[in-house]
């Protein structure tokens, strides 16, 4: 929100013939955009004012604040000289006069129909292929512990034409990602346009709308579902994602639409706060942790594979030990992908702050905010890893960087999930910033996927395509008109091939053999690399790997230490594929860097795998090689 806040205020100053400089320190004017939503926020802003006006700042500067916290702090912003100029949320297009003026001034004057429709944002960064696009400002809703609807007035939405020039023009500049953006974006309502569907408005099942306003019960306008698929439809290449829906009035109509839209995400942002209905009804959240439960539900059955997210509150007023359970037991259900942790903040004013009391004590709060995140990390690392084997669109963002003998570039999925793989592609063009691809997920190191890229894909609604009775991905191979499967041995071997660093947290310098081969066998396909099929019956790959690896050294047993594992595992492959790899690693070595070398050692072993399989097939005992060529 502050990002593209900040857009319209460039726009706005830029209008007024100022220019960016290099830096704070040689600047004539510093602007600082502010958030009030939690206290830390608000502290880095005090102590970055001091530092202005200390030894960090210029001369006869002019410093101005923006947004939320000085709607919130007001004139108290000039104590100690700190501020010259605080503008509010509503009153931006006074700035450049203020400015001007070089006098002491303010204006935190909130105005419901100041929606800044007609100003278009300037971006900073004209490189980026991500932009906000802002349809909505302000909130109606009183989460009892949230400051945002005192410090950013009553919610407005901005008319559908204006946001789609913006997001046609963002478009036309190469933008490749839009979020629209907005407190409660699927209250949406620009009630002056005519919709092109006059449909009633329904919500999902165990949902009411919470506030009443003679706005919300209309049954004319156009609707948030309606504005997404008009947006989809002006950028049709790009990918459109929003944030924040609420989930109390979660209209069906949104999850259909985001169904049936190939270039809409399949990503919900759906913030829960709280798994006790006790604490979502002192949040005055609008619905009970069961009606929330059901619109998770409902949004897996209708958008299949969705990606969801969430926002969580730890230690709110009265939360007891049980409230937290719920709530750690709502995390570890639904597994997000993507979560917001925050320990509760009392901000003045809001109704938990003048009505109840924020009892819990901080250390508790502390230590359940860090069980939320253990618990969250614990579902995201086992969605991660069920991600292995499969093919996802990604939207490369990092230009390609040289790392391990590839051009490695990053990109996220529908989900947000970060990719890690190499620039090339098999038909010899290099992947580049802005450009879609396919991509074969590998192997799952944290919350971040290493893969390989398949195919260039035309734009975010070229899908990968899904059989639909196994749900597994597939695509057609352009040259020979054959459906090419993730599992097919070639794709898993060119993902193998792709091996940027292996996954190394696994291992310390204690790690047992039972850790070391555990962590080989989910981290790096060891399949691929012996050339046992994925689904190969009798006896998996697991069962033949192991065994090979005792054939060699008998005597691993799952207490051994990590180096002498690794040995008996290189051994193993040698056996398999006798090869000009030679390793000369002292058990010393792996106690120092287990990691690093285990790394270099497995692919090694994985070329001269790969260099025995044209050779060899592995009989069904796993045990021996028997020539093919
Ligand atoms: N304390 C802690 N977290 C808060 N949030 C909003 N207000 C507070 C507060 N007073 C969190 C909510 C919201 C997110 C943007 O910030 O989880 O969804
Ligand atoms: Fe705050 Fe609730 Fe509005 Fe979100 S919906 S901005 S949490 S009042």
């Amino acid at each position: 929100m502050n990002v593209a806040d900040s857009e319209v205020v460039r726009t706005l100053l830029r209008g007024d013939g100022l220019r960016e400089a290099e830096s704070a320190a040689s600047a004539d004017v510093v602007l600082l955009n502010t958030c009030a939503i939690r206290e830390k926020a608000e502290q880095k802003v005090w102590t970055r004012l001091r530092d202005l006006r200390g030894r960090k700042g210029k001369e006869g500067q002019t410093v101005a604040v923006l947004g939320c916290m000085a709607e919130r702090v007001k004139d108290d912003l000039f104590r100690d000289g700190l501020a010259d100029v605080v503008v509010g949320p509503d009153a931006y297009r006074k700035l450049p006069a203020m400015l001007r003026d070089r006098e002491q001034s303010i204006d935190v004057t909130l105005d419901r129909s100041e929606n800044y429709a007609d100003v278009l944002p300037t971006r900073v960064e004209h490189t980026a292929h991500g932009a906000f696009v802002s349809i909505q400002r302000g909130c109606d809703n009183a989460c009892s512990y949230c400051i945002v609807p005192y410090v950013r007035g009553r919610e407005r939405s901005r008319s559908v034409q204006t946001i789609l020039d913006e997001v046609a023009s963002l478009y036309d500049s190469g933008v490749r990602e839009i979020t629209l953006l907005g407190q409660n974006v699927n209250s949406y309502h620009d009630a002056t346009t005519e919709s092109l569907k006059q449909q009633p408005r329904e919500y999902s099942t165990g949902f009411v709308p919470f506030v009443k306003s003679d706005k919300k019960d209309s049954q004319t306008g156009v609707r948030f579902a309606e504005l997404l698929e008009r947006c989809a439809a002006a950028a049709p290449d790009a990918r459109l994602r929003f944030t924040s829906p609420h989930p109390k009035d979660f209209p069906d109509d949104v999850l259909e639409t985001i169904a049936r839209t190939p270039n809409i995400a399949k990503q919900i942002h759906m913030p829960a706060q709280s798994g006790s209905d006790q604490m979502l009804r002192r949040m005055r959240r609008g619905y009970t942790c069961e009606a929330y439960r059901s619109l998770i539900q409902r949004a897996r059955a209708v958008i299949p594979d969705v990606a969801l997210s969430s926002d969580f509150i730890a230690g709110f007023c009265g939360e007891s030990h049980e409230d937290h359970l719920r709530t750690l037991r709502l995390i570890e259900d639904v597994r997000y992908d993507m979560a917001f942790l925050f320990a509760y903040s009392s901000r003045e004013k809001t109704p938990a702050a003048r009505r109840l009391e924020d009892d819990v004590p901080s250390d508790i709060k502390k230590k359940r905010l860090q069980e939320l995140i253990d618990a969250f990390r614990t579902g995201r690392e086992a969605r991660s890893r069920e991600r292995v084997g499969r093919i996802h669109l990604i939207l490369v963002e990092g230009a390609p960087r040289r790392d391990r003998g590839a051009d490695l570039v990053s990109g996220r999925d529908d989900g947000n999930r970060v990719h890690v793989f190499p620039s090339s592609l098999p038909d010899g063009t290099e992947l580049l910033p802005g450009d879609f691809a396919h991509v074969l997920v590998d192997r799952a190191e944290g919350a971040t996927l290493i893969g390989v890229a398949l195919r260039r894909a035309a734009g975010a609604g070229d899908r990968p395509l899904v059989d639909a009775e196994t749900g597994a991905e597939f695509f057609i191979d352009e040259q020979t008109g054959a459906s090419r499967w993730a599992s097919e041995p070639p794709l898993v071997a060119a993902a193998s091939s792709a091996r940027p660093p292996v996954a190394t947290r696994a291992f310390s310098t204690r790690a047992t053999a039972g850790d070391a081969i555990e962590e080989i066998l989910t981290a790096a396909t060891p399949s691929a690399v012996l050339g046992i099929p994925k689904d190969a019956t009798g006896r998996d790959a697991r069962d033949a790997f192991l065994t090979a690896s005792r054939l060699v050294h008998p005597d691993i047993c799952a207490d051994a230490r990590a180096g002498a594992a690794f040995a008996a595992l290189v051994e193993a492959y040698d056996a398999f594929a006798p090869s000009d790899v030679k390793y000369d690693i002292s058990q010393a070595e792996f106690q120092g860097d287990a990691l690093t070398t285990a790394a270099w050692m497995w692919d090694d072993a994985a070329a001269a795998a790969r260099r025995h399989k044209a050779r060899h097939t592995l009989d069904d005992d796993g045990s021996t090689g028997r020539s093919v060529m």
